[in-house]
């Protein structure tokens, strides 16, 4: 049907086309270039990666949205730790962003996460987009970002009710997010395969 946007799961003849996607719509956001790209192509290989979580959205035949989610913890103050999933990277295509096409997908990617039992879920973000799809500062739920305590950006959402209730603890991201920090070289490859941008310092970006 025309307009008719359709989420589904991520095929394996998806994956250059939604690289691309991924790298068009993080590119210069967050810092010169991005690495988004990257953590994605290697999350494929990760124990951590979630398939029945990895989704695109389509619209007339065209990938204009991915998201991903992988497995995460809390490390609990009083020992042990309690399972949570991770979202991200997920991105809409810059020409196709404002439209709700991002919380549609982050929207539908929940219940379907809801639906395969996972508790609670984790990640960096901005509590203004984020928080309009129910996510809230993990501090006030008692979760500490391990790098930064006192951190405002990290959120959470339940995905079962009262499953972060009285839990106190902190998370770390999961390993698969700092793959071009121990992999630079690898990620300079991978990068050398794509068309040529230009990297830009622009205001608001959280990364030199
Ligand atoms: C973030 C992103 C996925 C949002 O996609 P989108 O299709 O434009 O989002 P929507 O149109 O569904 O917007 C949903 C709501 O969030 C708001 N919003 C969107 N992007 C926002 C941002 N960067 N900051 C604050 N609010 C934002 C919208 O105003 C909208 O609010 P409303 O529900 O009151 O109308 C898209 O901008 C993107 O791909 N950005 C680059 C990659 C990125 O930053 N990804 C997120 C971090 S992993």
């Amino acid at each position: 049907m025309k307009n008719q946007c359709i989420i589904r799961h991520e095929e394996k003849t998806d994956y250059e086309e939604v690289e691309n996607l991924v790298r068009e719509s993080f590119w210069n956001v967050y810092r010169p270039g991005c690495m988004e790209h990257y953590v994605l192509h290697c999350f494929r290989d990760d124990s951590g990666f979630i398939p029945e979580l990895d989704y695109v959205m389509e619209l007339e035949g065209k990938i204009i949205g991915h998201i991903m989610y992988s497995r995460s913890e809390i490390k609990l103050d009083k020992g042990g730790v309690l399972p949570a999933i991770t979202l991200g990277p997920v991105c809409v295509a810059p020409e196709y962003r404002g439209r709700g096409h991002g919380k549609m997908l982050i929207n539908t990617t929940l219940e379907a996460a809801r639906g395969l039992g996972y508790g609670a879920v984790i990640l960096e973000g901005n509590i203004k987009f984020y928080g309009r799809c129910g996510f809230t500062r993990a501090k006030d739920k008692g979760v500490r970002y391990a790098a930064d305590p006192e951190a405002d950006y990290l959120l959470c959402l339940e995905l079962i009710p009262g499953y972060l209730e009285d839990v106190k603890g902190t998370f770390t991201d999961p390993e698969g997010y700092s793959v071009c920090q121990k992999d630079p070289e690898g990620f300079e490859k991978f990068e050398a395969g794509f068309p040529y941008r230009e990297k830009k310092k622009l205001p608001g970006q959280l990364q030199p």
